[in-house]
């Protein structure tokens, strides 16, 4: 009998030890409630108990760093009222073609699309209300600034998660995203493994620009994660040697929840790819993204948010989740 509740406990003890290595990642901050990417969403997804919060970041005409999904302004801010004129030729408002003193005068909204009358459609219609309170744009050093201190006034030790978007479009306007996002973790303390810090990005050569020569560079050996959008567009990447290669220089994979587990999955036949199995094989750690609490935004295979995470974090096995909701994957997470 006693060796019995030994090894029950035994067993308690590797199970949840085990869950707690496992990491939630807020994307865009705690975005299910509050505008992605604002100072807001990322306080609220710090006091959820996310372990990382996830900054995407693009840069401005005079080289800040700012902290938004993508290089465009038009789906989450009111750009086109206050600069009408400040369009390209496809009808788009880049952030490269503002400073940011004027990106500034801005306000942030929950995300939309422009419907077929040219109206704004929230893109989660039971999210925050669009173009309510007050929310402003920020650079990534007032982020990381925001999350140093709450981890100093809470003593807490949450991460960041930056991702140099659409890289090689920047440096196709004279613009090196990821070195400047480099340079800033290091001049915030972010430098080698030892510290919590992601470095991701989709753009497989920049990855291998970011190992080869900008780490080398700046002396510096931060985490690397080689995110993935598409069986079809990563498929050499995700064969067996490919995985054996990344695993050469990067340290995680950050690859879309459809990649896991096929979206056309039943739940009594789950689909799952051989893409984590894989990856562990050659010491990769694996953050799928984007799991999403409303229903319209679950795949069908799963019957509920809670059982999507346990599909994902227990019976799949991926090392962490980035989530709009972290704290519902905290609470499944710690079983709380
Ligand atoms: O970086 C992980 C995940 O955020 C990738 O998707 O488009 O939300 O940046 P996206
Ligand atoms: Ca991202």
């Amino acid at each position: 009998m006693r060796i019995f509740v030994l090894i029950v406990l035994g067993l308690s003890f590797i199970s949840t030890a085990f869950a707690a290595d496992k990491v939630v990642i807020a994307h865009r901050g705690a975005s299910g409630y509050l505008p992605e990417h604002t100072i807001a969403a990322k306080a609220m997804a710090y006091a959820m108990g996310a372990d990382y919060i996830e900054q995407d970041v693009v840069m401005t005409k005079d080289g800040r760093l700012v902290v938004l999904h993508d290089h465009l302004l038009d789906r989450v801010t009111d750009v086109q009222e206050k600069f009408p004129d400040r369009k390209r030729e496809d009808g788009r408002y880049y952030v490269i073609d503002f400073t940011y003193a004027e990106i500034r005068t801005l306000n942030v909204s929950e995300r939309y699309r422009i419907d077929e009358n040219g109206e704004k459609v929230a893109v989660f219609p039971g999210r925050f209300p669009l173009n309510k309170s007050n929310f402003k744009v920020h650079t990534l050093e007032k982020e990381i600034e925001l999350i140093q201190g709450l981890n100093k006034s809470t003593g807490g030790d949450v991460g960041i998660y930056p991702e140099s978007k659409s890289p090689a479009f920047h440096l196709s306007e004279g613009k090196d995203l990821s070195r400047a996002i480099l340079m800033t973790l290091k001049n915030y303390g972010y430098s080698d493994k030892s510290h919590k810090a992601y470095f991701q990005t989709f753009e497989a050569e920049e990855l291998k620009r970011v190992y080869e020569n900008l780490l080398p560079e700046l002396n510096m050996n931060v985490r690397l994660v080689q995110l993935m959008g598409g069986e079809d567009i990563y498929a050499d990447m995700i064969t067996e040697e490919g995985i054996k290669a990344l695993s050469g220089y990067a340290d995680g994979i950050g690859p879309s929840i459809g990649m896991i587990v096929r979206n056309s999955s039943e739940k009594a036949a789950l689909q799952i790819t051989d893409l984590v199995a894989k990856a562990h094989k050659y010491g990769l750690e694996v953050h799928p993204y984007t799991f999403r609490a409303e229903s319209f935004a679950t795949p069908k295979y799963a019957e509920s948010f809670d059982d999507l995470l346990d599909i994902f974090l227990n019976q799949v096995g991926v090392d962490g989740v980035f989530s709009d909701f972290p704290d519902l994957a905290v609470k499944f997470r710690d079983g709380s």
